[in-house]
């Protein structure tokens, strides 16, 4: 598989009065071209920082303690902030859950997203309002030319996050990374957004980043899944192979907690405990404690992701 961006190692801390706590720990991920990745996990796995960390910019006080981000040969980690600020928003781009704290309430969405096309393209004023309204339509917004001059609170959550797609979408980026970009919406909204991204990935031949804490949202958006719990990937397969032969007892949980028409329980499965914090580096599993198949062997040693077959890597010594 090609990769896009390929991240290696990462590890990043968070520091506080109490000490230090590790968000992501040596984690290594690749980013398939052309493709949607789903990196799936429960809310405080490390899933936003991680995508943060892409463009380097890890909200302080978080720290990135060691890692490399490839994209193209060149390190995003270690590159100048020239480089970076280049490549951010043309190259790689990015969508949040909640559009309106985005989205700057005193200006239209025409205005701010003519602006980002204005930075990234050499474009007159009058071919930039075109193309914004162009922008506008393909991300669905009904009537583009009057919603130009729309303020954000003029729209619904679902034209919001349109919006904010259409300012995505601007200077034709490779990659875009999409933070739970349904998680502030309805139901109904959410997978005609969801029908969006995965249009739009196709047709601008882009790679995704979907980031969800709902394994249900990726299950018929993504080529590839990645699980993440306490800040390392535990199982990174193709999406039908996930689902059709989940290894690691973690993403087995996560499967139970997908609402399903055909289960006649009455209650949905929870896994039982919490997402620990990482203050120091465990001896063994951090899913341990949480899990059914977990014994003193489990405890012994570090717990390496390892490959079952092709493409089906998974970190637990027990499956
Ligand atoms: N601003 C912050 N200050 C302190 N700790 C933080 C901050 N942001 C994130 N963290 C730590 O990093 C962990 C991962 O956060 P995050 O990436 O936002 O999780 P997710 O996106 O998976 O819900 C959190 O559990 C928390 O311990
Ligand atoms: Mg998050």
């Amino acid at each position: 598989m090609e990769a896009i961006v390929t991240i290696e190692n990462l590890t990043i801390s968070f520091t506080n009065l109490y000490g230090k706590s590790y968000a992501v720990r040596n984690l290594s991920l690749s980013i398939p071209k052309g493709k949607t990745l789903g990196l799936v996990g429960e809310s405080g796995c490390g899933k936003s920082v991680t995508a943060y960390s892409i463009l380097n910019l890890v909200p302080k006080p978080g720290k990135i303690e060691s890692g490399t981000i490839t994209y193209n040969s060149i390190d995003l980690l270690h590159c100048s902030e020239n480089t970076l600020r280049s490549i951010r928003g043309k190259n790689i781009a990015m969508i949040f859950q909640e559009p309106m704290t985005s989205l700057n309430p005193v200006f239209t969405i025409g205005y701010q997203v003519q602006e980002a096309v204005e930075l990234h393209l050499q474009y007159s004023k009058q071919e930039a309002k075109e193309y914004t309204i162009e922008l506008l339509g393909k991300a669905g917004i009904p009537n583009a030319a009057q919603r130009f001059y729309a303020y954000p609170h003029e729209l619904s959550g679902g034209l919001r996050q349109r919006a904010m797609i259409a300012m995505a979408l601007a200077a034709h980026p490779d990659l875009l990374i999409a933070d739970e970009p349904t998680t502030a919406l309805d139901v109904t909204i959410q997978s005609q957004i969801l029908d969006l991204l995965l249009t739009l990935q196709a047709t601008e031949h882009m790679s995704m980043l979907l980031i969800t804490h709902d394994l249900g949202i990726v299950a018929n958006t993504a080529d590839y899944i990645a699980i993440m719990y306490a800040g390392e990937i535990v199982e990174y397969a193709p999406t039908k192979e996930i689902f059709e032969n989940p290894l690691h007892p973690y993403t087995h949980g996560l499967m139970n907690c997908i609402p399903s028409l055909h289960k006649t329980a009455k209650r949905l499965y929870t896994i039982p405990g919490n997402v620990p914090i990482i203050t120091q580096p465990p001896q063994g599993c951090v899913f341990h404690p949480r899990c059914s198949l977990g014994d003193d062997e489990c405890l012994q040693k570090p717990v390496n992701l390892a490959g079952r077959k092709k493409d089906h890597l998974v970190r637990c010594i027990k499956v």
